[in-house]
């Protein structure tokens, strides 16, 4: 993505699956962040720092090392036949330590390693605005919203690569019906928690990759209540570990990754467009839309195909073509009639 600096590498253990950053992502990604670097003001004042002293001003994630791993418990729920795939699945120590998560770092394995701490409990999840019946959830609400179905979705990410991914939770429309949206509702915006005092990214922009918190989405409401349009409280039949998002988070899968914004805290339902985080922060590059389209390249990068990520990581990851909608056509490109996805990109 536009500024995904891997500022820290270097001054970070790295494990065997940490892959380098230029396995990770296209090389014109990997080579402008150099040139973040240097709008951030790091490069002068970092080249003139000695080794240790580099070390010193990026070592931000030492206070919130968890010795022990996140505790995911199993999770009920029914197979909805429906969203199921014969597609191979990407195997889940790969769908749980090749994540984004800026607030936790921008390299793939920062938030594995940096999240196991997070605390989901207590947990406040609000959905207000243009609603009839605003909602305050605690942590085991989120369980209880609606019965929970595990679904096979394709998650396609704008850096080019794609994972399969068994989630388990509930079509988002059931919380958005559930307040009653008024005639004025059209959009709606959703908030991640902002706690710099669990979210390294958060208190230092290096390591945030200059995203301005809280992590914002946004869809508008017949976006919302498509049917695939879904809340992820588990993934693999257990509940999801912090770097994929606990205990909440939204998957949109005909959407580049990033709308699937994590670690919800906020719903809001709106009568104007909200703003969306990647948006803000290079608005040529990322629209609001994001739909997944093969034919409407990032102005960086091709997004005409797709290593799938499968159990051999991305070094040996297969390319295969992006499907528009990322062949999810059938149940959302209705909602784009009339809509020239070129400029709403
Ligand atoms: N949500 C928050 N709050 N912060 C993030 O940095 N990254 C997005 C999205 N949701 C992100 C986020 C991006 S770019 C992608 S591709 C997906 O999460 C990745 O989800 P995954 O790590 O579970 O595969």
């Amino acid at each position: 993505m536009a500024n995904k600096g891997n500022f820290v590498k270097g001054v970070l253990k790295r494990k065997a699956w940490d892959l380098p950053e230029s396995e990770v992502t296209p090389e014109s990604v990997f080579k402008s962040r150099r040139q973040i670097i240097k709008a951030l003001g790091l490069g002068a004042a970092g080249a003139s720092l000695s080794t240790s002293a580099q070390a010193g001003l990026f070592d931000v994630f030492s206070d919130k090392k968890a010795d022990d791993a996140f505790k995911v418990s199993p999770l009920t729920f029914t197979k909805n036949e429906k969203y199921q795939t014969s597609e191979i699945l990407t195997p889940e120590t790969k769908v749980t330590t090749h994540n984004n998560f800026f607030e936790f770092g921008t390299s793939k394995a920062d938030p594995v390693n940096n999240a196991q701490g997070f605390d989901v409990e207590p947990w406040k999840l609000v959905v207000d605005g243009e609603v009839e019946t605003p909602l305050t959830l605690g942590y085991d609400d989120l369980f209880k919203l609606a019965a929970l179905e595990e679904r096979t979705y394709r998650l396609r990410c704008v850096e080019a690569w794609s994972m399969v991914i068994p989630w388990v939770g509930f079509s988002l429309a059931n919380i958005i019906k559930k307040a009653n949206p008024t005639s004025k509702a059209k959009y709606v915006a959703f908030e991640t928690l902002h706690d710099p005092s669990q979210m390294p990214g958060q208190r230092n922009r290096f390591v945030g990759g200059g995203i301005h918190y809280p992590y914002v989405e946004g869809l508008t409401l017949s976006e919302a209540l498509n049917d695939l349009s879904f809340l992820a409280v588990g993934l693999y039949g257990k509940t999801l570990p912090p770097q994929n998002g606990a205990p909440i988070r939204l998957v949109v899968p005909w959407k580049y990754g990033f709308k699937s914004i994590k670690s919800i805290v906020r719903i809001r339902l709106t009568d104007k467009k909200p703003p969306t985080s990647w948006n803000q922060l290079a608005s040529h590059e990322y629209g609001f839309y994001a739909n997944v389209n093969p034919e409407v390249d990032h102005p960086r990068w091709s997004q005409a195909s797709e290593r799938r990520i499968g159990a051999g990581g991305l070094f040996s990851a297969k390319r295969i073509p992006t499907l528009p909608f990322n062949g999810y056509g059938d149940e959302v490109a209705s909602l784009y009639t009339g809509l020239d996805l070129r400029k709403n990109f």
